[in-house]
């Protein structure tokens, strides 16, 4: 497929996804959320790949946000509309993936920027990268999952001073928050990301996705996470990845997914 705002490279199973808007700090607007969407999508279908690294280009920003420009005219139901639209096809959509996605985040990542990053299974940044919720001083609050998703991940009491506060936090702290599992030198993000992804990549992929299916369940409403579990912890022993996984073991080899 051909895409104007991002670039797909796959690299044995994991591919690269890297936004590709420095001039606009790679802002979300709507044809790459889009685009977005079809590059997941087509890269969750193919049984091939099996982990997502997710990007932005050049050494300034992840994602600068939401584009302002273009929903800065916007009345109440379009406001709305905006919302409901982008966590469906982007925000929940990447959650709910079948393959593990990685944020590398190298630079800026604001409002939308980082309500994508926090949609990933987990985030590695840069030391010079910066984060934050700064949609209060639009007169808005995020509207992509940031106000579930950051008490999810930093804490409430953290996440309500990130929001109320609208300020960028360090790499760092980031770190120490919870928000980012790594920080490294700028230089070395994308080969972490790569490294952990290879790490990834030996396991049985039919497994995590199970993972990913019982975690996100105890965060859905009116679902039961431990419920969710067993069924999925049931449904390995029908796999040929569980039967290769035990034999391997028991054979004292490694296993070969
Ligand atoms: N939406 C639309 N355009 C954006 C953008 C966004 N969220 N973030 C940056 N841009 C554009 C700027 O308008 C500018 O475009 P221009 O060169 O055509 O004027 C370009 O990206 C570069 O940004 P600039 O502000 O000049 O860079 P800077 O280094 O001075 O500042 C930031 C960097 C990230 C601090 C600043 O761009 C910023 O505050 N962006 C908005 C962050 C935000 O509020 N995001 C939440 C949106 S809900």
């Amino acid at each position: 497929m051909k895409y104007h705002n991002i670039l797909v490279e796959t690299n044995k199973s994991i591919a690269t996804i890297t936004i590709n808007r420095p001039k606009k700090l790679n802002a979300l607007n709507r044809d790459t959320i889009n685009e977005l969407h079809n590059a997941f999508l087509d890269i969750d279908s193919d049984k091939n790949n099996n982990v997502i690294i997710l990007t932005g280009s050049g050494d300034k920003a992840f994602v600068a946000g939401a584009d302002i420009a273009e929903f800065s005219d916007f009345d109440v139901a379009e406001g709305a509309n905006l919302a409901k639209k982008g966590q469906e096809v982007l925000f929940d959509f990447i959650e709910n993936l079948n393959i593990p996605v990685i944020a590398a985040i190298n630079g800026f990542a604001l409002g939308g920027g980082l309500e994508l990053a926090m949609a990933c299974h987990f985030r590695i940044a840069s030391d010079n990268a910066k984060m934050g919720l700064p949609e209060v001083s639009l007169g808005v609050i995020p509207g992509y999952g940031g106000t579930q998703r950051l008490p999810q991940l930093v804490g409430k009491g953290k996440a309500m001073e990130m929001i109320m506060t609208a300020r960028m936090i360090a790499a760092e702290d980031a770190y120490q928050c919870g928000l980012v599992n790594h920080v490294v030198a700028q230089e070395a993000l994308l080969p972490l990301a790569e490294k952990m992804a290879s790490k990834i990549i030996q396991n049985s992929s039919t497994a995590i996705t199970a993972a990913i299916k019982a975690v996100n369940a105890g965060f859905k409403d009116g679902v039961n996470g431990y419920q969710t579990e067993i069924e999925q912890f049931g449904n390995c022993f029908g796999t040929d990845d569980f039967e290769e996984g035990t034999t391997a073991f028991l054979e004292k080899r490694k296993a070969n997914f």
